[in-house]
């Protein structure tokens, strides 16, 4: 099948102003490179999430896709059409089929707007104003389960939880074939977490739209993504079907990212492993392996250097990153090598 969005060698910089190595080294403005590398494959109706700590990288690539932010260079591509190279106007038809949730859902409403104008205002932006803005935010309220009321309240009078609905109708409302969330339950309560990942999910069979998802937990990913990528320092260390990342994660990260959250699977056989350090900053990248200085397994050559993204043998679809990667249970092992039942 065809991807909808494919992103290849994705690089993305900022400068850094001012800063003391700029003044030190006198060269050349120096540049944080937030996204190093990165390559993905969402297809239509796929659910993919992007797993990271804060200052991975994660909103970054979001804005880009959406053409906030301009690549250093890589490639993306939208339904076939290489958007990172479109000017702002060219990119418009496309981006109509992409629709952003943006991180700190209250934050981003603009506070003088009612629900009604929020929700509307997408048509508005891409010159499709003879619609019914009434009868439009009735609909959108709809699909996210809430009363057609709400059309008239102000983003402070929302929970949480509704404002994170709004941003959900006001995503639907060019009816986007790709939703690119970025941390859609952060600060939310656990069972409104719930619900709003429901809400994506549903939205996702019954309308058959692709969703980006972007997190920094884990555990939430596992019942809505159909597959995951945890980034360390704007790369990918490992990318897999979500099943598998939680059974048999390769990489120490993911390893270590599984075990600080509390995981209800009965079957999980992970010892919690706390991460040694904090994350490295992006001016002053380990060298080697990124990860080495917080690995409980690095050895001497992950130190020094970096190493290949490579392919599960039994199963070339989940790569990773890492000279010592987990290894494979026997019983995940057979999994892996089961055949199809027949017939199915
Ligand atoms: N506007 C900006 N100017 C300079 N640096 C930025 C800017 N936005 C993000 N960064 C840096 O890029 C890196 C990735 O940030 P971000 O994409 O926001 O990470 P995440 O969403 O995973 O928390 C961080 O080191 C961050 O400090
Ligand atoms: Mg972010």
């Amino acid at each position: 099948m065809t991807a909808l969005l494919r992103v290849q060698d994705l690089r993305v910089r900022f400068p850094v102003v001012g800063s003391l190595m700029a003044r030190l080294t006198g060269t050349k403005e120096p540049f944080i490179e937030a996204v190093c590398g990165v390559s993905f494959e969402i297809r239509k109706g796929e659910t993919l999430a992007v797993v990271g700590e804060s200052g991975s990288g994660k909103s970054t690539i979001a804005r880009t896709l959406i053409g906030l932010k301009a690549a250093a260079s890589g490639s993306i591509r939208f339904d076939g059409q290489e958007i990172g190279t479109l000017s702002v106007t060219e990119r418009k038809p496309y981006l109509r089929r992409m629709a952003m949730m943006f991180q700190d859902p209250v934050g981003s409403l603009s506070p003088r707007l009612t629900v009604r104008s929020l929700l509307t205002e997408p048509f508005r932006i891409h010159g499709l104003k003879d619609r019914d803005a009434d009868a439009e935010a009735a609909r959108l309220l709809h699909m996210v389960g809430l009363p057609a009321d709400f059309a008239r309240r102000y983003p402070h009078q929302l929970s949480g939880g509704q404002a994170r609905r709004v941003g959900v109708a006001r995503a639907l409302a060019l009816n986007p074939d790709l939703i690119i969330a970025d941390e859609p339950t952060a600060g939310l309560d656990v069972s409104v977490q719930g619900e709003v990942l429901n809400l994506l999910t549903r939205l996702q069979t019954e309308l058959g739209i692709a969703i980006l998802i972007i997190t920094h937990n884990l555990n939430i990913v596992r019942h809505i993504a159909d597959r995951t990528g945890i980034m360390y320092l704007g790369r990918f260390v490992e990318m897999g079907a979500t099943d598998e990342i939680f059974r048999q994660p390769r990489h120490p990260y993911t390893e270590a990212l599984l075990s600080a959250n509390p995981n209800p699977d009965p079957d999980a056989v992970l010892n919690r492993i706390e991460l040694k350090g904090e994350v490295p900053s992006v001016l002053n990248r380990p060298s080697g392996c990124e990860f080495h200085t917080r690995c409980q397994y690095a050895q001497e050559i992950c130190r020094r250097v970096s190493p290949e993204t490579t392919s599960n043998s039994v199963n070339p679809t989940h790569s990773f990153k890492c000279y010592f990667p987990l290894q494979l249970t026997l019983l995940s092992a057979f999994e892996n090598r089961r055949l199809p039942a027949p017939g199915g």
